[in-house]
């Protein structure tokens, strides 16, 4: 069993995956379950996870995230989790607005984050996507116009070996005591 650190640390955007193969829904859960446990901002869950598993859905979808050469692997994805945004409560919304911060944006990558780990653990590869036409795919799976698509996450079991993670220095990005 691989500890936290060596699954932060293989973890890796796949962006190739093996056509038509099945995520068993046990493991799916186990996924969606990790994201439902995350941390949020006065624990406001601001968010929704539709789960596309199904053609000719993961297909239609999977097109909607592609443009501009972005994306293209997502056709072969085994399952895609939509993460939309949710109104949170009412002391996370004083908070953003007291502090200046959008709580909630946060909260969503969190999640997301927790779901990819959680695949990493699984076997599953992932890839978190921010480029899509959120327009379309919200007419597509009848997401409510007030809301926002944030993130896609697709799943699927990854035909390439790890790459080497790219990631700047240390000292770049970490200090103790002082910035
Ligand atoms: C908010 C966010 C949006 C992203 N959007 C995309 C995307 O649309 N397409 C894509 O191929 N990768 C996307 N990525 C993946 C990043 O490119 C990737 O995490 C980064 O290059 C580091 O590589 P690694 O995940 O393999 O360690 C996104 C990642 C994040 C956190």
């Amino acid at each position: 069993m691989k500890t936290f650190l060596e699954l932060a640390r293989s973890r890796q955007s796949d962006r190739a995956y093996e056509p038509g193969k099945k995520i068993d829904p046990e493991v799916l859960n186990r996924i969606l379950e990790a994201g439902r446990m995350a941390p949020s901002a006065c624990n406001g869950q601001p968010w929704h996870f539709t789960v596309i598993t199904e053609e000719p859905m993961l297909g239609e979808v999977a097109k909607a995230t592609a443009g501009l050469g972005m994306n293209r692997f997502v056709k072969d994805a085994s399952a895609l989790v939509l993460v939309t945004q949710e109104p949170t409560n009412i002391t996370s919304r004083l908070g953003s607005r007291i502090k200046n911060k959008n709580y909630p944006i946060m909260d969503i990558g969190v999640a997301t984050a927790y779901m990819t780990l959680a695949a990493e653990d699984e076997g599953v590869g992932s890839c978190i996507l921010g480029w899509f036409d959120e327009k379309k795919i919200k007419e597509l799976v009848g997401i409510p116009k007030d809301r926002r698509l944030q993130l896609v996450l697709s799943l699927g079991y990854s035909t390439k070996a790890k790459h080497e993670k790219v990631r700047k220095e240390w000292d770049e990005v970490i200090s103790f005591e002082k910035y």
